[in-house]
């Protein structure tokens, strides 16, 4: 099974939205295997942007991104990175698909309300980013059987 890394931006959180995301990928079937809420430094955003660095826009991401708190967690089920950015839909929400989150709820590129990673490698990355290896909660679901066949 693939993990991904999925974080509520502090526009998502601000706005109310972070049980809307949760539901939508819970809904979906994927399982929760880490949470955490935190407000980022310039030191791990850094980290989490580094790809980033060199463009116009890094500073105002990065001011963006420390600018309050955020949720942090690890999906994980099968082709979880691809599917999770289907949910969260195009960066530039006004061409994001109206049924994806950022289709939904958001506006502004600079302003899309939630994170996911673009490779099951980045994904990795960005788990170690924020959480040591025992924090993910290992454990199986009930309804797995239901979910994949
Ligand atoms: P994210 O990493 O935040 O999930 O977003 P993404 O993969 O869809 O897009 P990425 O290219 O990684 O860009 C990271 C974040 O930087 C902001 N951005 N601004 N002004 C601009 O041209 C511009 N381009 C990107 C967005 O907030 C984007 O989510
Ligand atoms: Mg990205």
């Amino acid at each position: 099974m693939e993990q991904t890394f999925v974080m509520v931006k502090p526009d998502g959180v601000q706005r109310g939205l972070t049980g809307k995301i949760i539901s939508t990928l819970e809904e979906k079937g994927y399982k929760l295997r880490a949470i955490k809420m935190l407000r980022l430094s310039e030191k791990m955003a850094g980290k989490h942007y580094a790809e980033h660095v060199e463009k116009s826009f890094y500073s105002s991401l990065l001011q963006y991104i420390t600018s309050g708190p955020v949720v942090a967690m690890v999906w994980e089920g099968k082709n979880a990175v691809k599917g999770a950015r289907t949910i969260i839909g195009k960066t530039n929400p006004l061409e994001a698909d109206p049924g994806s989150i950022r289709g939904k709820y958001a506006i502004d590129l600079g302003r899309n309300v939630i994170h996911g990673s673009d490779s099951p490698e980045s994904a990795q990355r960005e788990i170690a980013i924020y959480f040591n290896p025992e924090e993910l909660v290992d454990y199986s679901m009930a309804n797995d059987k239901w979910i994949y066949e």
